[in-house]
């Protein structure tokens, strides 16, 4: 059931819709109440006078959105005593009965649409239609695991890990934070759950949403901190499983650390990592330019290119090159820059000031090796807020990118037509294998470029973003992540010490 705010199918271009009058001054109203709510993130059992830190809206820093508590070692060891005691009597509950928590917390996110928005707007710097897509993705993945663990668990045969650590990045605070939480409870575990420390407030509000419907306080205990939280959870003997979304960088310092880790009976420690990407998009002479040029923006630079799915190399034959790079260039000019309380922007801020310094300076590096640069400008509002505009880089090669530029920034290589295959080698020896785009009117070349590739998602004719839970299953191979894919069928069966024998995909 959509939430009566926003009617799927009915949106506008911003995802608006129109024909529901006065959403816009309702949201402006509710946003304004979000505003004045006090937000905090605080671990169970914090002694009172814990000092407390901030967390900031990254398009207006002299806002502050609230406060949080970094967990103390203390703090982890206690939550991770509860969980252990919590999880047997969470693992006893019917299929049918955790499923019914998850569905109950599916309809409070609903319910608190207006609030969340406001808080994801500000704790996330997401633009209207981004936080939008956020809760309905969130609200997904919570009816999309319970409908899985109601028609297919059974206590006999389906037996949980134990205790699992969550740990989620910040580009999408609630959606991923809630989908890792909700898949581990699912499946009959228990959750230490580490939010990135740039959005604990958002998740704190998922935390007590899935209390308030039900769940135990102690099998889903939320711990804000930064990496060094995270690092003290994974290496704990009593987790028994780790869901990580973030970068290749910090999946491998947490494989590392459980390689050096076993069960009591010798098994190793289940990791579900989902990674960076370094996604390339090929367009032949043959495609619709119109229909790229629109694909390409949303692929590029929505969420600022805060999304591991966004395009980062866009490969365009020679032939269409000038043509759709000049049209892009056009579009780029009249994309909307600035702070999401503008409700009409179409890209906010990057999270923080660390982001915004990276990717300059590696728009500078590109720059001092010669490469064109092109970029709008930024309006004069930005200047309270961590922005950079969406750029263009013209890059010789593939493989002149090392790393996944996490941000605004589009790199184009051009090709000759006898160029393909190696191009798409090229992407391949990049190591990362999440999304792929094509653009081609062949169905030929639809055939021959989808069998070179090794991504997870591969989108024919249309952007690359937003995967849809249940429908389009979302997930990587090599650098970009262990699979199996989240919101697809074999997801829970991943979060099992044990599956039934007879179990096949
Ligand atoms: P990050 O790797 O810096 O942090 C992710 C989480 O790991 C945070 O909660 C962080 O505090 C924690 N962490 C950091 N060091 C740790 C350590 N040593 N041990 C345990 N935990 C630790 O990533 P980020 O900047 O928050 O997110 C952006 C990255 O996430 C990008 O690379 C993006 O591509 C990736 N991402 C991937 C997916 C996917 O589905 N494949 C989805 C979203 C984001
Ligand atoms: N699932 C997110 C997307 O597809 C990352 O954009």
């Amino acid at each position: 059931k959509p939430s009566d705010l926003f009617r799927p199918g009915r949106e506008n271009s911003r995802g608006v819709n129109s024909a529901d009058e006065g959403v816009l001054a309702r949201l402006a109203e509710t946003f304004a109440g979000a505003v004045e709510l006090s937000w905090s993130a605080t671990p169970l059992g914090t002694e009172a006078g814990t000092p407390m830190r901030e967390t900031l809206n990254p398009a207006s820093l002299s806002d502050v959105v609230g406060h949080y508590v970094e967990s103390t070692p203390e703090a982890v060891n206690v939550a991770l005593i509860a969980a252990a005691q919590a999880q047997p009597g969470w693992a006893c509950r019917s299929p049918e009965e955790r499923a019914a928590v998850l569905d109950r917390a599916s309809v409070f996110l609903e319910e608190r649409t207006p609030v969340l928005l406001g808080l994801i707007m500000r704790e996330a710097g997401k633009t209207l239609t981004n936080a939008v897509a956020e809760i309905r993705e969130a609200v997904d993945f919570l009816r999309y695991y319970a409908e899985q663990v109601r028609t297919g668990f059974s206590n006999d045969t389906h037996r949980p890990l134990g205790v699992v650590a969550c740990i989620s990045p910040w580009n999408f605070p609630l959606a991923i934070f809630m989908g890792q939480v909700s898949a581990a409870l699912a499946a009959g575990n228990v959750v230490v759950a580490k939010p990135a420390e740039e959005t604990p407030l958002i998740a704190a509000q998922a935390v007590a949403i899935l209390v308030e419907a039900g769940a135990p306080e102690d099998a889903v205990r939320l711990l804000p901190g930064g990496g060094d939280v995270g690092a003290r959870i994974v290496a704990d003997h009593r987790v028994k499983g780790v869901m990580f979304t973030g970068s290749t960088e910090v999946a491998r310092l947490i494989q590392r650390t459980l390689a050096d880790r076993v069960n009591p009976d010798g098994s190793p420690v289940t990791l579900i990592a989902e990674t960076g990407g370094q996604n390339a998009m090929i367009v032949d002479s043959s495609a619709l330019a119109e229909q790229v040029v629109q694909d390409v923006l949303t692929s590029a630079f929505d969420s600022a290119g805060q999304r591991c799915s966004a395009l980062r190399i866009l490969c365009v034959q020679e032939d269409v090159a000038d043509r759709v790079v000049e049209m892009l260039k056009g579009a780029m000019e009249e994309l909307s820059v600035g702070r999401p309380d503008r409700f009409a922007t179409d890209i906010g801020p990057v999270i923080s000031a660390d982001a915004r310094d990276g990717i300059n300076a590696h728009i500078e590096r590109m720059r001092a090796k010669g490469c064109d640069v092109f970029q709008v400008a930024l309006p004069a509002s930005c200047a309270d807020g961590f922005f950079v505009p969406p750029t263009l880089i013209e890059i010789g090669r593939v493989g002149d990118l090392k790393r996944e530029v996490f941000g605004p920034v589009l790199h184009i290589r051009r090709y000759v037509r006898e160029e393909l295959d190696a191009v798409l080698a090229a992407i391949r020896e990049t190591g990362y294998g999440l999304t792929f785009g094509l653009h081609t009117r062949i169905d030929g070349t639809i055939r021959h470029v989808t069998a070179r590739t090794d991504a997870g998602n591969i989108y024919v004719n249309r952007n690359t973003v937003g995967a849809v839970v249940g429908s389009q299953p979302f997930g990587g191979h090599g650098l970009s992540g262990t699979g199996p894919k989240a919101g697809g069928p074999l997801y829970l069966v991943r979060l099992l010490a044990q599956a039934p024998s007879d179990f096949t995909a």
